[in-house]
């Protein structure tokens, strides 16, 4: 049976694709018989109507919402064209509402008060705690009411350098429920990255703790959050008040430093406030908050997502692309700190009136059992991780995952990086006993939302694919003209019109928006990202095409990395490239140009890793430093990235025609440094 898709992409689902490719998993009947959506038929239907009518589609689901007041005559105006002027998207404006308050006091007087909104595990085994929603909503206010006392109000920009503790999502909350704009900064930042941050969106307060606990670590955050707001100062960006939660099971605090005046202890303030707290309702284009992300030049960009479209699609992703249901146990092993736990932490999950495990510590601590200790302990039932935690724990054996039961298992995600198809076969197999679907959502910080993935129950899988496109999302794939290919095809994967999580802007530079994102191929958004539509109309992300990487699925730019290396006293010039990596995906490959006469040694080399981490975070630390006398560069002065990936992946009889370099030497002497 062939079923048109859209357009010249089609499907065929039935034994003759089932003869035909080894690769694909049908879903089991019973999972469809009590899915959202049981056949391709029914997503056909539905996805046909978002794409022909996406105003009727959307309007019609958030409907489902509270809107203090309804938005206008219309649901939605873009424009995506850069020809044809400003890029511009809008969705539901003139909506008046608040997405604390659907999160929260919607699912209370839908009689869910006394459900387990969050289950908190922490980093050691057996601290762990839990509130209901009612108790969930009381936090909020009580920390909301005390942001407003300190003058914070409607679209003020608060930034969030806290581990995964409860009070984590509670910050993000507060913050929506006051229109406070929040900007999480994931708490493995240096000092340096989240001055950066605070410089550029100057917020009227830091939220942050003393000390977490991550495996057998210690990191003293606020001692970080010190040196940034030296840093932020000396760059004329004051704070005046350092709320800092007191997280006992890593730090007394007495043992923490202090600045009077400015910094105030959570635990001293928060819980004498009052419980209930005024909703502030916000028009559905105002921001809900900013999320820094890496790019392919130096400074990461502030991408802003506004209310009410980012409400509803992430609502709406979450229930389908994990066939939520309200008896499910949810787990996402994602930080805050990035898009995942912004969309599939916090917003996407309370708002369908989920119950969802937070987790302080590492996956793989005590032992690499510990994911699967907590999926028995909470009876966890959907289970989004990334895929180099699968490699990394596929790597300790199946004996970790085999000793826990993990019945309660249905659904398993992945995100992050494309997953493949090794680790997708162990993931369904060994964790999942065969009988989980596996949903490997495509999406990104710029997108709110999963964009390409699986709907379980719907139609049949093949490992190492996010199968098909969203409600309302219409990819395209495009040759390097720009021209949309059809069918089977291989090229950029871009976006054809808006969807309503889509961000908005770059937080202080539209222009920066449209070039990045809108300029490169007219008429579309284009993701960066590398992309092949099989003849089922599948689609297979093959990674970045921009000068971005992806380690264990956190963004980073190589321009980054490069401008960290090249503040090394010792270091003239940095390339920086990304290399395949067995557990993290991607690994940093630096090739690193010493200044003249200072010679090779291990000590410089850990000094340079060492300025990474300290400039970035630890998760950005090369694996590989290689010496480079020096770079491969054309004669107008560019370094040809294609040359160093070569050597760094050491396919050296792929390095293609070499004599348009300015120093054909170069090469050589690269090969020959590359093991020392
Ligand atoms: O390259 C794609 C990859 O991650 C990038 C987005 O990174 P970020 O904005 O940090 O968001 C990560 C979490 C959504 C994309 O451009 N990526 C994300 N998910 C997948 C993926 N690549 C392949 N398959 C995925 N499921």
């Amino acid at each position: 049976m062939k079923i048109p898709l859209e357009g010249s992409n089609s499907i065929i689902i039935g034994e003759a694709l089932a003869s035909e490719d080894v690769n694909l998993i049908y879903p089991n009947e019973d999972f469809s018989r009590q899915a959202h959506l049981s056949s391709i038929h029914k997503y056909l239907e539905m996805y046909g109507r978002s794409v022909e009518d996406p105003a009727g589609f959307w309007a019609d689901i958030a409907s489902e919402f509270y809107w203090k007041q309804k938005w206008g005559q219309t649901v939605y105006t873009d424009n995506l064209d850069i020809r044809k002027g400003k890029v511009n998207i809008e969705w539901f404006k003139g909506g008046k509402t608040n997405i604390c308050y659907n999160c929260l006091d919607r699912n209370i007087d839908a009689g869910n008060g006394d459900k387990i909104a969050i289950f908190w595990e922490g980093n050691e085994s057996g601290r762990d705690a839990s509130l209901t929603y009612n108790q969930l909503l009381a936090r909020v206010c009580q920390l909301a009411n005390y942001l407003k006392t300190i003058g914070v109000g409607k679209g003020d920009a608060v930034i969030i350098y806290l581990p995964m503790l409860m009070e984590l999502p509670i910050a993000m909350l507060a913050c929506a429920r006051i229109g406070a704009i929040h900007s999480v900064v994931f708490a493995g930042f240096s000092a340096d990255s989240l001055a950066q941050r605070i410089v550029d969106c100057k917020p009227k307060v830091v939220i942050t703790c003393n000390a977490a606990r991550r495996g057998p670590k210690t990191i003293f955050l606020k001692d970080i959050v010190d040196a940034a707001l030296i840093e932020s100062a000396q760059n004329g960006v004051n704070i005046d008040v350092c709320l800092t939660f007191e997280n006992e099971s890593a730090l007394q605090k007495e043992m923490t430093k202090w600045v009077e005046g400015r910094d105030i202890w959570w635990q001293d303030v928060v819980p004498k406030y009052p419980v209930t707290c005024d909703v502030e309702w916000v028009d559905a284009e105002d921001p809900l908050f900013l999320l820094y992300t890496s790019g392919s030049t130096g400074k990461p960009k502030g991408v802003l997502h506004t209310t009410g479209g980012y409400m509803v699609y992430t609502a709406t992703t979450f229930k389908y692309a994990f066939d939520y249901k309200p008896k499910d146990i949810y787990w996402c092993t994602a930080d805050c700190g990035w898009i995942t736990g912004h969309s599939y932490v916090t917003y996407g999950p309370l708002l369908n009136g989920a119950t969802n495990v937070v987790f302080e510590g590492a996956p793989n601590y005590p032992d690499a059992g510990r994911c699967w200790d907590i999926v028995d302990k909470y009876k966890i039932s959907i289970f989004y991780t990334a895929p180099t935690l699968v490699r990394s724990l596929m790597r300790e054996g199946d004996e970790h995952v085999t000793r826990y039961s993990r019945k309660s298992l249905r659904v398993l995600g992945s995100v992050g990086e494309p997953i493949n198809p090794s680790a997708w076969r162990w993931f369904f197999n060994v964790v999942g006993d065969g009988k989980c679907p596996i949903s490997d959502t495509w999406w990104q910080t710029e997108t709110g939302g999963f964009m390409i993935t699986p709907v379980p129950g719907a139609w049949p899988q093949k490992p190492g694919s996010a199968t098909l496109p969203f409600f309302g999302v219409q990819p395209v794939i495009v040759d390097e003209k720009g021209v949309e290919l059809e069918g089977e095809c291989s090229g950029y994967l871009c976006v054809k019109s808006s969807w309503p999580s889509a961000f908005r802007t770059l937080y202080g530079d539209h222009e920066r928006y449209e070039t990045t994102y809108f300029s490169a191929f007219p008429g579309y958004y284009f993701t960066g990202d590398g992309c092949n539509r099989d003849k089922h109309g599948y689609y297979w992300l093959t990674g970045r095409v921009d000068d971005v990487i992806n380690i264990s699925g956190h963004r980073i730019g190589t321009a980054e990395v490069e401008s960290a290396l090249v503040s090394h006293p010792q270091c003239v010039e940095a390339a920086v490239v990304g290399v395949e990596h067995e557990v993290k995906g991607q690994g940093i490959y630096a090739f690193v140009t010493l200044a003249e006469g200072v010679p090779y040694s291990e000590e410089l080399r850990k000094s340079l890793i060492k300025v990474v981490r300290d400039k970035i975070g630890a998760f950005a630390a090369p694996d590989k430093i290689h010496w480079a006398p020096g770079l491969p560069k054309t004669r107008s002065g560019k370094i040809m990235r294609r040359i160093l990936r070569k050597i760094a992946s050491n396919t050296l009889d792929e390095l293609g025609d070499t004599s348009t370099l300015a120093d054909p030497t170069v090469v050589n002497q690269l090969i020959a440094l590359a093991h020392c």
